[in-house]
Parts: structure tokens; sequence; C-alpha cells
């Protein structure tokens, strides 16, 4: 974690995320003297004699660097910093001083005589670690797991605390997270907020390189939010959610085509929603529901989430979800956020609460859209949904309650029979095509799942949807649009209604 006060700056060492397979120390120590120049030039002051050995020097002495945990910084005295600068780690997403081990040992030989203060113990320091770390909790009776969740969200809950002590009052601390796991986010949150912070801004930027391990396999986010949080007003006080809650979906809302036109898209922009979200909710405490109870910030996650999914359907289909089965919704805006037929079961399921209406579970038991093994989850095709029974073909059987299930059979159609008329035949029989509302899904299908250039990679769903998009004329032309009268009787207004015939 990385500390700075402006003025008078303080820095900590930490485990850079470097390749050491080669020349480690020599690249450590350059890019640590080079940040550590941009750093001196960002806050105008010279550079320091005394912090690394070998770095070009002058005669300012403005910035220390110090080494010490997060959770005891007592060489900083009380409302000191201008500014806390942090970057914290994310429950066992890596952990950190393991990895480190490898080059600790080789490091303490080479450097432990120049800094024989940092390398006091034979292996790092495990225990003052601020990671979810189970191996350190086997055999106490209780689920490691638990016990490593725990111990995290307690240090991270000091180290937020000793930041506060050190913030001047006017003071701003940035806090770095891109975790996906909402959990994660809530227990983040509330830590910031139980430490005597709001969260006044929020920016997503795109900062992790999408090459690392870590990112590859686990929660892969392309964008970072930046919490800007300062100290709370203390006369504040509590607030009831019901007053809050229109003011976060307002907030998201407004704050979403800016996002946008940062190019935050996708699941990131449903992340960047937290940001406004927490916003709003962490300017009072505590904030109530009508029964009294503390409300916990996943409820205004889960509010921004919803707002994200209103918006995003409404700018894709014109209009609200008002008539759209939430199948269809969920399914449109799972294409709209993950742009890829695979990803994280967790997302699915959040999305899935934002648009509500259906179960969970059921999007893979009863619905067949997913298949989903060990926390990621696939579209089915429609092909493999047919083949499972989610739709049929049959148009004396066929309901076309979930519109996705219409969109499905007629790509299944289309691709098994290799034809058109196969599809004619089954629009005319089923009235989609004056379903208007089956028109439109079909319009946001085709916006947004995406279209691949390379024409032998384009994703089936797609390519059918197109092609019969494009045959349009020809599936209209053969129906014979028919508008007989109706005599309902005297008195009675004669009805049109419009019937589709060969
Ligand atoms: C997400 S990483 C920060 C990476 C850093 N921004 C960089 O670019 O290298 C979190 C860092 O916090 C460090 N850390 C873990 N526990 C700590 C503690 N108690 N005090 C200070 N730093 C800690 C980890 O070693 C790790 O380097």
């Amino acid at each position: 974690m990385l500390n700075a006060k402006l003025g008078c700056s303080h820095l900590f060492w930490n485990y850079p995320e470097t390749n050491g397979a080669g020349e480690l120390w020599k690249s450590c120590a350059e890019d640590f003297s080079s940040n550590y120049a941009d750093l001196c030039h960002l806050i105008g002051t010279g550079l320091s004699r005394n912090v690394i050995p070998g770095l070009s020097l002058n005669d300012s002495k403005f910035v220390q660097i110090n080494s010490a945990s997060a959770d005891t910084l007592i060489h900083i005295v009380d409302n000191s910093v201008d500014a806390v600068v942090t970057d914290p780690p994310y429950y066992g997403t890596i952990l950190y001083a393991e990895i480190a081990d490898f080059f600790y040992i080789w490091q303490k030989r080479i450097l432990g005589d120049i800094f024989p203060d940092l390398f006091t113990s034979d292996l790092t320091d495990k225990d003052r670690e601020a990671v979810a770390n189970p191996s350190r909790f086997r055999n106490m009776g209780i689920s490691p797991e638990v016990l490593a969740n725990q111990d995290y969200e307690a240090k991270m809950a000091l180290a937020f605390a000793e930041y506060y002590r050190v913030l001047r009052d006017d003071g701003v601390m940035t806090v770095q997270f891109n975790h996906k796991d909402s959990g994660a986010w809530d227990v983040l949150a509330k830590s910031l907020i139980d430490a005597g912070f709001e969260i006044t801004a929020s920016w997503a930027v795109s900062t992790e390189n999408p090459q690392n391990l870590h990112q590859a396999q686990k929660n892969s986010v392309s964008s970072t939010v930046l919490l800007v949080c300062r100290k709370r007003d203390p006369n504040a006080g509590q607030a009831w959610w019901d007053d809050l809650r229109p003011d976060v979906a307002n907030l998201v809302e407004q704050r979403a085509p800016e996002f946008e036109a940062n190019d935050i898209t996708g699941i990131d922009l449903y992340l960047s929603a937290f940001g406004p979200a927490l916003n709003v909710f962490s300017r009072n405490y505590p904030i109530l529901d009508s029964a009294g109870n503390e409300v916990r910030p996943e409820e205004a996650f889960a509010e921004a989430r919803r707002a994200i999914a209103n918006y995003r359907f409404y700018k894709l289909a014109q209009t609200d979800t008002q008539g759209f089965d939430p199948l269809t919704t969920w399914y449109m805006l799972a294409w709209d956020a993950f742009r890829a037929s695979e990803f994280p079961f967790d997302d699915a399921r959040q999305l899935a609460l934002a648009v509500g209406g259906f179960n969970v579970a059921d999007l893979a038991k009863t619905y067949k859209l997913l298949d989903s093994t060990s926390g990621t989850c696939k579209f089915l095709t429609p092909q493999q949904r047919h083949k499972k029974r989610a739709f049929s073909l049959v148009e004396e059987e066929f309901s076309a309650r979930y519109l996705i299930d219409a969109l499905h059979a007629i790509i299944t159609l289309y691709l098994e029979e290799q034809a058109i008329e196969p599809v004619r035949r089954f629009l005319k029989s089923t009235g989609l095509l004056s379903n208007d509302l089956f028109m439109r899904s079909w319009e946001v299908a085709l916006k947004v799942i995406p279209r691949i250039g390379d024409e032998r990679k384009r994703i089936p769903e797609e390519k059918a949807l197109a092609d019969l998009w494009l045959a349009m004329d020809e599936i209209k032309a053969k129906v014979i649009y028919v508008q007989p009268e109706l005599e309902l009787g005297s008195g009675q207004q004669s009805l049109n209604f419009a019937q589709f015939e060969e």
C-alpha cells in the first residue's frame, strides 16, 4: 500500500508486481527510483538524499520513504496528512507475502546489510499482511476461509481507521478497488463508512494488465474504480433508506452517460455505478430501513445495478422493459454486459437480481439458457436449448411467452434447414411477425450479440438473425396481408384484424 503526505511525503515499501526472472534488483531499483522521481516532480519537491543508494540526488529532503504496516502508522501524527493513496489487497486474490518469499530470501542476502531493518525475519511477515489467507487458520475448529476473511476485514478496518486518524480534516483519500464480487464491495464500503469516511466521487479507469495471471483467471475486470473519500461531516446524522433510494438511481443514471463517454462499458459500467451509489449512501450514517434496522451498502449496489440495467435496456430498445418478459430482458442485457458467451456465474446472478421476475437457479435448470460449472457459465446455443426441450418448433406447441424462445426457434430452424422458407412459415403460423415486442427483441439482439468481422468466426446466433433480417422483404412478401372487416352487430364499431396467409 502506498501512503503519501504532500509537503513532507511518506511512502511505504511495497512488493511490486514485477517479473523477477531477469535482473530483479536492477529492474526493481530502476522502477522504484523513477517512480520516486516522478512523485517528487508531481508534488513539486526535489529528490531527497538517503532514499535509495545510487539515485541521482539533489539537496531537498521533502520526500521520505518509510516501511510500516498500514494498520500501525505510529510515525505519523494525527490530522497531518493531505492525501492518502491506497491500493489495498482484495481478500485472497493474491497472497503477496507467500509469493514474495521466493524473492525475499535472495533480497535478504543481497540487501540485508544495506537495509537491515527491512530484513529482520527469516521470511516475509504473513501475520501482518492484510490478505485472506486460509492457510494461517487451519485446525481451529471453524472454517479456515471464514476466519481468513474475518481477519482480512478486521485488518482493512484497522488500516482505514489509521488513515482516518492521520488524514487532515480537509484531506482526501483515494482507494483503488476492482474486485468484481459484490460481497467484497459491500465489506469495503462498510469499513470505509464505519471508519468515518464518505465517498465523494468515483472514477473508473483502465489500469490492470489483462495479461496478469491472477487477472486472467479470476474476477477479471478491465477497469479499476478509484473511490475518492473524505471525512464525513460528523453532524450528518442518520437517514432513511426509503428517502435515499430514488437518489441512488437518479445519480447512477445521470453519471452513466459520462462513464460511457470515457469508454467504460459492458460489465465495467455496472461496476462503475457503485461509486455514485456509495456517494449517496455514505453521506449519512447510519442508514435505516422502515423497521429501523441498519441498511448495508449492498442495498445501494443492488439499486445501482437495477438503474444501469434499466438505463442500458432503454438505450438499446428505445423503450423501457414494460411488456418484455424478464428472461428476454436478462438475455439481452447479459450479451450487452458480458459481450461473450462465457462469463462468471455470480455476474449472471447479479444481473438476474437486477432484472428480477424469475429465480436465478432456473436460468440453467428450467429455462436452459445457461450451462454452469464451477463459477463460470456459458450461454447454451439455440440448438442445444431446443435439444433440451426449452422450446418447441411445432407450431401448435410453441409458446411465445418468452420472446427469447421465439428468437431461438427461428435461429434453430434457419441453421438446421439452411433455408428461409421454414422460418417464414413458422413466423406466419405463430403470428410473430406482427408481434411488435418480438420484432424489437430481434433488433436489440442484433445490437447486443457481437458482430465479428471475420466471416468464419461470426457467432451463429448473430449471423442467423442478421441473415434473416436482411431477408425480411422476402419473408414478408410471401405473406399476403388480409384485413377482413368484422361486423360486430348493430351499434358496435367494426374492427380490423390482421391475419397472415399464403
Ligand atoms: C493491490 S496491491 C498494490 C499493488 C501496487 N499498487 C503496485 O502497483 O505494485 C496491495 C499491496 O498491499 C500490500 N500489503 C498487504 N498487507 C499490508 C499491510 N498490512 N500494510 C501495508 N501493505 C500491505 C501487499 O503486499 C500488496 O503489495
